[in-house]
């Protein structure tokens, strides 16, 4: 019934008049689409599934349910920006679902990457479907799939997809991106009104800082992880480096080394910053940063965040290395 292919005439979407010429076009698809029914949608907070949400609560409001799982694997601030965008200023209706220690619990231990990824992507799904069961009426499921999705030509895994739901949770599927580049679902998301740190955000893996507290996921190394990530991130943003360096973020190894603070031996963690860019995150680089800002950001790291005492740049491009760690 829908259309899966983007046709050629189609013009890409640069300008907020454009923008606004297809959400005009789409809030009556959905409409069309949906009725009075109500649509269910897993909002990460990420540029998709947040456009994709701004887009259906223009087109039909409270009949749009929208499920935030924080996973306790998110960046600092996001959930809380999740609940300020999409609950406090678009008056939208939002299920929060605060999994943070069923997901550790489950995690407790398991330091093979992708036995993490595997636990962190069948977690969500059961979160998901227990909040879809408690719900009645639902018919429909929204979701982020843009085109790259469906021409699986992106290496960059799309995890928008609440694929997995058992056979009597199959919903119809409102996919109202699906013929958009992501420069497309940003100009989109602007004209929208979202927030520009929503809609120009780095891209960031579906297992979250999962993937960067590395091995055995443990609560003061994520948080180490979090606060880190936080930092360099308000660094980035305060030299001019947001939006022009593709990918940047902090990992933390599961071993320690000796230091000195405060006059006194300690025995800490290091933290490693990457920051990358690509085209296609098949290959990369690495960005040439100001030494002035590294060391500003050690600074800041050994000084702010507990139990860290080193702060290592990570020079390896793509390949041999793979972006992230794990
Ligand atoms: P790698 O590490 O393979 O990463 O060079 C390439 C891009 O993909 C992202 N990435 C993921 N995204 N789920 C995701 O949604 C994942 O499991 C995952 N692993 C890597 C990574 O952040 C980079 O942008």
């Amino acid at each position: 019934m829908e259309m899966n292919q983007r046709p050629e005439s189609m013009e890409r979407i640069t300008t907020p008049a454009l923008a606004e010429q297809f959400i005009q076009e789409q809030l009556a698809a959905i409409q069309a689409q949906v009725g009075d029914k109500k649509v269910l949608l897993a909002l990460s907070g990420g540029v998709d599934s947040s456009v994709v949400a701004a887009l259906l609560i223009r087109a039909i409001g409270k009949q749009l349910v929208c499920v935030h799982v924080n996973h306790g694997l998110l960046r600092k601030g996001e959930p809380e920006q999740v609940i300020e965008v999409f609950r406090n200023q678009m008056d939208a209706n939002l299920i929060y679902v605060d999994a943070v220690d069923r997901f550790l619990d489950k995690l407790a231990g398991v330091a093979e990457p992708e036995q993490k990824r595997k636990i962190i992507g069948a977690e969500f799904i059961r979160v998901f479907e227990e909040e879809a069961r408690k719900l009645e009426g639902i018919e429909f499921l929204a979701q982020g799939t843009i085109y790259p999705d469906i021409l699986e030509s992106g290496p960059v895994k799309a995890h928008h997809n609440v694929g997995g739901l058992p056979e009597d949770l199959k919903f119809q599927l409102v996919e109202p991106l699906r013929l958009l580049f992501k420069d497309e679902v940003r100009v989109v998301g602007k004209a929208l009104g979202l927030p520009d740190s929503m809609v120009y955000r780095q891209p960031f893996p579906g297992p979250g800082l999962g993937v960067r507290c590395l091995g055995a996921i443990t609560r003061d190394r994520l948080e180490a992880v979090r606060e880190s990530d936080a930092i360099l991130r308000e660094e980035f943003a305060r030299n001019g480096l947001e939006g022009k360096v593709w990918q940047y973020f902090t990992i933390v190894p599961d071993f320690k080394s000796v230091g000195v603070k405060d006059g006194k031996r300690s025995f800490e963690w290091p933290v490693i910053l990457r920051a990358v860019n690509t085209v296609d995150a098949m290959t990369a680089t690495v960005e040439d940063l100001p030494f002035s800002l590294l060391q500003r950001i050690t600074a800041r790291i050994t000084a702010e965040v507990p139990g860290v005492n080193r702060v290592l740049y990570d020079l390896t491009p793509k390949p041999c290395g793979t972006i992230e760690w794990e």
